[in-house]
């Protein structure tokens, strides 16, 4: 395959979005969109990717510095062909260009392949709309080979009847395409120098013009407004949804789901409604998610069962677990096989080993648990001293009373108990029991106060 351009236009004000905002920078599934646009093109292998950018400052070359690309702003902004002009000084003549667009977010790379297979010439990528009000038209004449675009503006009756459009994203050979920018006027309706133009010029050399279609409609759709960026939302959520039943996967309501990144699914895994998923998320075998739940970045291994309102965050979780209702999981939780979290229980940075359970109110952070504990509720890891983190260490085995604090650094041997209400300020002997003395005493008579009737 020859050199590839990648331009990607991204200078819109994006009036209609009513934000502080760039438009490009507002997200679809978590992912900025013209993100979404970077990784497609990344995904191209291209020589140079160039972003042409106009709006909100240096917002998003900022935002989008992880990406190998050349970030050149638009200023004024005179139309598509003048944006595109302004990337070719940073493009070499070899090969061909691909313009992309920031606010059309869902092009897919099969898509972009398809125009690279259409033959030498100008590609265009071109969709039938039963209402195609808005776009450029495709001009075809009586052969069906394309004339030329007309933007709707400037087409007349008969014209705005044609249903194909244009959906902006086209593919030229990088020296002609800069021939044809440098011959562009504006003397049209909206006073812009259009991109679309280059096509009559194509014609008029000779030149071959191709048009390809998407594999999807939902691929080509822009983003001007936030009913638009909610509508694809919900359709690409669809997409995502439609692509883990297929896999086999049990969803109580796919338009009730929410993909957030790359979610992979085993065998028998089912999936309750209103879940969110964010980042690299993976669900072994027969794993079940209740309601409301929201797993970013975190793998849970077979049979284990998330109950509804679930935050796990940044955590493995192992195999035959037992999470939630309304357990909370933080960065750097590592469970074991077979460990119980239960409601209002929330873990930090902590490795906790096979068969232990904290069921309920608890807090246990920075700590290594062993296998087999039992932590009662209302335990918590004093582990902060306003400066420090300190490590909490409990060994296998061990009886946690309810109601105990454990200020760290501190460490419970193996097989110890702790009784109800202790303050563990020093380490507890392995096989003891360990309690604060505080002793229980009665005062014989004593009278609640009681409330006197008006
Ligand atoms: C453009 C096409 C039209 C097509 C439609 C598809 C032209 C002349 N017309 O029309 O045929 O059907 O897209 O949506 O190309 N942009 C810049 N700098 C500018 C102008 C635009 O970066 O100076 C960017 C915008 O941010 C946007 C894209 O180019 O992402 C399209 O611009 P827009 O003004 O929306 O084009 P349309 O008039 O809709
Ligand atoms: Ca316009």
């Amino acid at each position: 395959m020859n050199p590839l351009n990648i331009v990607i236009l991204a200078a819109g004000k994006g009036t209609r979005m009513y934000s502080d905002k760039p438009k490009v920078l507002h997200t679809l599934a978590g992912k900025p969109l013209v993100q979404h646009v970077l990784d497609c093109a990344s995904a191209l292998k291209p020589q140079q990717i160039c972003v042409v950018y106009g709006h909100g400052g240096e917002a998003v070359p900022d935002a989008m510095r992880q990406y190998a690309a050349r970030f050149v702003i638009q200023e004024p902004q005179l139309g598509t062909g003048h944006a595109v002009q302004q990337a070719m000084p940073h493009l070499a003549d070899e090969g061909s260009t691909l313009v992309l667009y920031g606010d059309v977010p869902l092009i897919q790379h099969s898509t972009l392949h398809q125009m690279q297979q259409a033959g030498e010439g100008l590609v265009l990528l071109t969709v039938n709309l039963p209402n195609p009000a808005g776009y450029g038209r495709i001009v075809r004449d009586a052969q069906g080979d394309v004339q030329s675009i007309v933007e709707e503006k400037d087409a007349t009756p008969e014209q705005r009847e044609i249903c194909e459009v244009n959906t902006g994203i086209l593919l030229a050979p990088t020296k002609l395409l800069r021939g044809w920018l440098d011959g562009l006027q504006n003397n049209n309706s909206q006073g812009e120098y259009y991109l679309t133009d280059i096509v009559s010029m194509a014609v008029q050399q000779g030149v071959a013009v191709h048009a390809v279609q998407p594999s999807h409609e939902w691929e080509i759709h822009g983003i001007n407004s936030k009913s638009q960026l909610m509508v694809l939302e919900r359709t690409w959520q669809l997409v995502e949804a439609s692509r883990l039943l297929i896999q086999g996967v049990t969803l109580t309501d796919a338009a009730r789901l929410d993909v957030r990144g790359k979610l992979n699914c085993g065998r028998d895994v089912e999936i309750d409604v209103g879940c969110i998923f964010e980042g690299e998320v993976s669900l072994a075998d027969k794993v079940r998610v209740g309601a409301y739940s929201v797993i970013r970045n975190s793998s849970i291994a077979a049979n284990t069962v998330i109950e509804p309102y679930s935050h796990i965050d940044n955590s493995e979780v192992g195999a035959d677990c037992h999470i939630g209702p309304y357990a909370r999981l933080r960065p750097g939780s590592r469970l074991q096989e077979g460990v119980h979290i239960g409601n209002f229980v929330e873990i930090k940075n902590s490795e906790i080993a096979s068969g232990s359970k904290a069921n309920h109110l608890s807090y246990i952070g920075d700590s290594s648990v062993g296998s087999r504990v039992n932590i009662g509720a209302g335990t918590i890891t004093c582990n902060y001293d306003g400066a420090n983190k300190h490590r909490t260490i409990i060994e296998d085995d061990v009886f946690i009373g309810s109601d105990t604090q454990l200020v760290a650094p501190v460490t419970v041997g193996k097989g110890a108990t702790i009784a109800a209400g202790t303050t563990v300020w020093k380490n507890a002997p392995a096989g003891e029991l360990t309690m604060n003395d505080k002793n229980q005493s009665t005062r014989p008579g004593w009278k609640r106060a009681q409330k006197v009737k008006k």
